[in-house]
């Protein structure tokens, strides 16, 4: 893939919840990226909470503390418009995600971090979306945010608001340039106790994968090492480059990594992060 010959490929992590981990996972996905060599711009759509900003913040400055490089993405936040007319505001939330995504185009990727709520600018950028990666709790209250169970059983569910906007944006996607959005749902903080509750996460969304349209990634483990290192702006793969030693638990975090990245729909990728 080269950046001045195709425009960038666009990950969305999204859903309609806080503190499922988009925040943490978009971090992750940019530095593993730009680790393999890409050129990485991200977008911090949330920018009220501004945690991926804060995030890019934290590691410039410990790049100035350490008088050293470290790749850094091309970062852009998008505050939602203040106008207090609804047209003009929705008007004016395309214009800015247009120009944002304008001028971020000489990347080979783009990772956008979204609110946990639903409004007009989320959507705009869910439709944009290549790949969309929604991450959720390992927990029924979490799973409800896609789907509503029916007596615990899939086949009488039906789809929730976020599972109806992802669709009404895939068309949408379909109309403006004919492309399609791959979704992939995974869960987040998996414990290593073995509960019925996990199975039964398991099972219902490997059924709900087909009913819904999403390919399953079944997860990334409750990790220190995930959350350990926000105020610095580094990850285990900065700890990795600057010949840190590797714990068996960073090693597999790496993995877990790894394996969502060679979900992703693009075959050079696959090779460059070498599963
Ligand atoms: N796999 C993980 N292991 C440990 N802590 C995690 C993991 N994923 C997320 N967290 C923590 O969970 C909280 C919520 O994550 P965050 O990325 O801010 O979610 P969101 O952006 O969806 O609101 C944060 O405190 C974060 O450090
Ligand atoms: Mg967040």
């Amino acid at each position: 893939m080269s950046a001045s010959t195709k425009s960038p490929y666009i990950i969305v992590l999204g859903n309609e919840k806080g503190g499922t981990g988009k925040s943490t996972l978009s971090m992750h996905l940019i530095m593993s990226l730009l680790h393999a060599g890409y050129k990485v711009g991200s977008i911090d759509v949330d920018a009220r909470q501004g945690t991926l900003t804060r995030y890019v913040e934290n590691r410039q400055s410990t790049q100035n503390a350490m008088s050293r490089q470290l790749p850094m993405p091309e970062h852009k936040s998008i505050h939602k418009s203040t106008n207090p007319s609804q047209p003009e505001a929705e008007t004016e939330d395309e214009k800015h995600v247009m120009e944002t995504f304008e001028a971020l185009k000489n990347n080979d990727f783009i990772v956008v971090d979204t609110p946990g709520s639903d409004m007009y600018l989320s959507r705009l950028v869910h439709s944009r979306a290549d790949t969309l990666i929604t991450p959720l709790n390992d927990s029924f209250i979490d799973l409800d945010m896609l789907v509503r169970l029916k007596d615990g059983s899939v086949e009488s569910s039906r789809p929730s608001t976020y599972a109806e906007m992802v669709w009404e944006q895939k068309k949408r996607r379909a109309i403006a340039d004919g492309g399609s959005i791959d979704w992939i749902v995974l869960r987040n903080r998996l414990s290593s106790i073995k509960a019925k509750n996990k199975e039964h996460m398991e099972e219902v969304l490997s059924k709900l994968s087909k009913r819904l349209g999403f390919r399953y990634y079944p997860g990334f483990g409750e990790r220190v090492i995930f959350r350990e290192l926000f105020l610095s702006g580094l990850t285990l793969l900065d700890l990795e480059a600057l010949g840190e030693n590797m714990s068996i638990s960073h090693v597999t975090a790496r993995q877990e990594l790894r394996s969502l990245l060679s979900m992703i729909n693009l075959p050079e990728l696959k090779t460059k992060i070498a599963v």
